[in-house]
């Protein structure tokens, strides 16, 4: 099970000056409403992430039918599978892969490799695409278009480029394609890439409405992906509803997606030193995408300019990711002795996949080493990281991870939504909405020659005819 312990940002450890108290992370639980146990999302009973713990087991075998009939497509066999989407549609998937696959499953000689490769294209950079396609077989191939407002342009342009490639090869492109995208609206309004599939009979599963891509990782999205990497997609909703039932206590000590909330927004608004940035640094090169799927979500999430009730408040924590050991030889440095502007979330995982014993010193070397093995060494390094910023007065918090496994990756997952969705309560913002990001989005697709009166009036006012 997968635990939070917050006693090196207490003051008891760190001193008053800079740690909290019990009483303050306690205080914060009883003066706040039921919502923030819940988070509940505007206007709904409760967040719509939660849909992702709650799904069935017929649900989720229906969803992995969808994946092995997809395979069926490929008489040659699914080797290589490429996801084309971004933001929210895109890390997830990435995360499960570096979390779950061997970690150079890519390079394993094809007979040691049943599973087919993922390969995530999250970005139009031509080279990477042009790249990409230049080492992948177009009849082993298959594609997944993730979008959830299904127009989003750098992934209907990726996919419109892998298209033409599995065209050009002759080869029947539908059928080697699958959509995932918004279901229907009840008003009946569909995405592009919805009617897409529609019309060209292409595989297709939707994704709740209410759903955010930051927070869809557990619906098809993500689970898409999982199902045809062969990962068990039973076992990361699982995870995610252990998760959910214990982040409904209104117990502050045993509601870990709580403690998290608590201690990040305490720091924030710390009236003699508040920490604006939050580090998330997995000792786990497994995990390091985990932290960019994080990273996405807490500053997505929070990065607001205006707070529920309409005022401009331009909130949020920047977010940082760190990996150890490797990081401790890069940023540590600056989170050790510089600005006392950052809280710490360590992920530490307690039994590493494979362990590696250490062979006897090179000569001359201490004979410290010898007999140990590197999964002792990396969680040592954990430890006396800790130990070092504690008693530097840098409040840390630990994520207790006792395995990477599918269950424990859902729990994760559940455990980030549930943190940020209370922080944004805590904070009195909205977490669900991205309208910087819309803005962006908007200014390309003008940029691009989107026709339309309020395209033409951006591109008034970007100066560009
Ligand atoms: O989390 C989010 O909502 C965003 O990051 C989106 O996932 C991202 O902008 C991509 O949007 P879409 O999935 O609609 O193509």
């Amino acid at each position: 099970m997968v635990t939070v312990h917050i006693e090196n940002a207490l003051a008891e450890r760190i001193g008053p000056e800079y740690g909290l108290s019990r009483d303050e992370i306690r205080g914060l639980m009883g003066c706040r409403p039921a919502s923030v146990i819940t988070a509940r999302k505007r206007g709904a009973d409760r967040p719509a992430f939660t849909y992702s713990a709650e799904q069935t087991e017929a649900q989720l075998d229906a969803l992995i039918a969808e994946c092995r009939e997809f395979e069926k497509q490929f008489p040659k066999g699914l080797r290589d599978v490429v996801i084309l989407g971004i933001g929210g549609s895109a890390l997830g998937a990435r995360a499960l892969k570096a979390a779950l696959l061997h970690p150079f499953h890519d390079m394993l000689p094809a007979d040691l490799r049943p599973k087919p490769r993922l390969h995530v294209l999250d970005n139009v950079d031509p080279a990477q695409a042009a790249g990409l396609l230049d080492v992948l077989e177009p009849a082993t191939t298959g594609l997944i278009a993730i979008s959830k407002a299904g127009g989003t342009a750098e992934t209907v342009a990726g996919f419109a480029v892998a298209r033409k490639w599995l065209v050009d090869a002759g080869l029947r492109w539908q059928s080697q394609s699958f959509i995932i995208t918004n279901e229907p609206a009840p008003e009946g309004r569909t995405t592009l890439l919805w009617d897409l599939a529609e019309r060209e009979g292409i595989r297709r599963m939707g994704m709740p409405i209410l759903l955010g891509g930051r927070y869809s990782v557990l619906s098809p999205v993500g689970l898409v992906p999982a199902a045809l990497a062969r990962l068990d997609a039973k076992a990361l909703v699982a995870g995610a509803a252990c998760m959910y039932g214990r982040c409904e206590s209104t117990d502050p000590w045993a509601n870990p997606a709580f403690l998290l909330a608590a201690v990040c927004h305490q720091y924030l608004i710390h009236p003699k030193h508040p920490r604006n940035v939050c580090v998330l640094m997995p000792y786990s090169s497994a995990l390091s995408y985990m932290a960019d799927w994080f990273i996405q979500l807490w500053a997505e999430s929070l990065g607001k300019a205006k707070n529920l009730k309409g005022a401009l408040v331009n909130a949020g924590q920047t977010p940082v990711r760190a990996v150890g050991a490797t990081d401790q030889h890069s940023q540590l440095q600056l989170f050790q002795e510089g600005p006392h502007d950052k809280v710490i979330l360590f992920v530490e995982v307690g039994k590493y996949g494979r362990d590696v014993e250490i062979p006897p010193a090179l000569p001359g070397e201490p004979e410290y080493l010898a007999g140990k093995t590197l999964g002792k060494l990396l969680s040592a390094e954990k430890r006396g990281t800790e130990f070092a910023l504690s008693d530097a007065q840098r409040p840390n918090v630990t994520i207790h991870v006792p395995a990477i496994s599918e269950k424990s990756i859902g729990e994760l997952f559940f455990l980030f939504w549930m943190q940020t969705a209370i922080m944004a309560e805590l904070m009195g913002i909205n977490a669900f909405d991205q309208p910087g990001v819309e803005a962006s989005k908007n200014a390309t697709r003008a940029l691009m020659g989107a026709p339309g009166g309020d395209y033409d009036a951006l591109r008034s006012r970007m100066g560009v005819e």
